[in-house]
């Protein structure tokens, strides 16, 4: 299991240019006084694993909760707790970290540290760290529910967020003193979400809106039974997933699947043909880009019965009407500027057909794959893909759908232009 999170990370990146997300990078991570301090490093762990290189700096009320031997053991780099520790070369510390740093993160941040953030003191290691850095500053409040919800506290979360700090959000749920309300750390995957947003990609789609379809549509014959296809989802998801780390504000409408969707994005979930039409259509006038992703049924049954239908002797069959055609909907009504790429599923003639498709649908660029070839289709964790438009052909050879979402964004950027 282990080696697959591994693989999927190699995998995603090197077209970037570096084997690991966060290779190269410089995080530092704040630790307050909070219960939650004792997650915090699992998501060094994680940050580690993904080759950024970790200073924690710990406040007096942190070290309460957490000693600084399990950062030093994870991270390789000396806890750093006081500003004045004098060390041999003399060096300034909280400078030379402010300098190097790609992101900060305090989490969690107490009530404490975001008071004093707030009006601009520098009495600890900390925040005379904070106060110098120009990198992105995130925090991670985490407290009782009482006292995140003080009016003094929201005060000054409103003027860090003024001041550019990104504030990750409270979660609802049950604190550490007993009480149920908002004011818990989220978990440790989730901050390295926000890490790896900021971090993990050059934002080369920042300003763009991008609309992308994933899964399979169902469409029902009764109450209980439904025509679908083998779609799992992956594909688009890795598209929302890769233009999401390249800064753009992505949509995502889908249809059911097995799989989570990615972070930051806004899900869209339809279940037939006919409601990813109504969702795709009333979004896309706000769109640069539109990904169609999904495998949409071609037909759906005329009516729908009531009632479950009861079996019979003897055959039956199910009159089936054809469903409209987003893509080529969209091709005939696209606003100015707008880019249009579809995806094509085939198992014989795919560069004929896809042609063929592309035309038909009056779209940009087509991405098509042949259900035949061995790591390309619906369910795997690979593609293969071939990108057509009206003046090239790109074969791309076998790779992880992650990293052929990178390609394929790679591709209409560049024909966008
Ligand atoms: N598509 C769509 N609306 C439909 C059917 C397909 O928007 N009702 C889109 C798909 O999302 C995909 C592209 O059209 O991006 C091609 O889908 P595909 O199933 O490969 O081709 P079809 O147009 O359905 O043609 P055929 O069934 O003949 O292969």
């Amino acid at each position: 299991m282990k080696e697959m999170c591994y693989n999927e990370a190699v995998d995603f990146y090197p077209l970037k240019g570096s084997v690991f997300l966060l290779s190269g990078k410089t995080i530092l991570i704040g630790v307050t006084g909070g219960i939650a301090a004792y997650k915090v490093p699992n998501l060094v762990s994680m940050l580690v694993k993904q080759h950024a290189d970790v200073h924690v700096i710990l406040t007096k009320g942190g070290e309460q909760f957490i000693p600084p031997l399990p950062f030093e053991a994870l991270t390789g780099n000396r806890v750093l707790t006081d500003t004045f520790e004098r060390t041999q070369p003399p060096e300034i510390h909280h400078i030379a970290l402010a300098k190097k740093a790609d992101l900060l993160l305090i989490a969690p941040a107490s009530a404490d540290i975001i008071g004093k953030l707030a009006n601009g003191i520098a009495d600890d290691m900390l925040t005379s760290t904070v106060l110098p850095c120009r990198c992105p500053i995130l925090f991670s409040p985490a407290m009782n529910d009482r006292m995140y919800a003080n009016p003094i506290v929201q005060d000054n979360m409103a003027k860090l967020r003024h001041y550019g700090f990104i504030q990750i959000d409270a979660a609802v749920g049950h604190l550490a003193c007993g009480d149920d309300g908002k004011g818990k750390m989220p978990e440790p995957a989730e901050l390295y979400q926000y890490i790896e947003r900021e971090l993990a990609c050059e934002k080369d789609m920042a300003g763009m809106k991008l609309l992308v379809t994933a899964g399979a549509t169902q469409e029902a014959i009764d109450p209980v039974r439904y025509i679908t296809n083998h779609s799992s989802g992956k594909m688009g998801y890795a598209i929302a997933k890769a233009a999401m780390l390249r800064g753009a504000e992505v949509t995502l409408v889908t249809g059911q699947t097995a799989i989570a969707p990615p972070p930051f994005v806004k899900v869209v979930p339809i279940v037939s043909a006919r409601d990813m039409f109504e969702a795709v259509t009333a979004a896309a006038p706000e769109q640069d880009i539109i990904v169609k992703a999904a495998a949409v049924a071609d037909y759906t049954p005329e009516t729908v019965a009531d009632q479950k239908i009861k079996k019979k002797d003897g055959d039956m069959s199910i009159p089936l009407k054809r469903t409209d055609d987003i893509l080529a909907w969209l091709g005939k009504n696209r606003i100015p500027g707008q880019f249009l790429c579809g995806f094509s599923m085939e198992t014989e003639n795919m560069l004929e057909n896809s042609r063929a498709k592309l035309a038909r649908k009056g779209i940009d660029l087509i991405a098509a794959n042949n259900l035949r070839v061995e790591g390309a289709g619906f369910k795997g964790d690979t593609n293969v893909l071939t990108l057509i438009s009206a003046d090239e052909e790109i074969e791309l050879p076998i790779m992880s759908k992650e990293k052929a979402a990178m390609q394929l964004l790679d591709q209409i950027l560049k024909m966008k232009k």
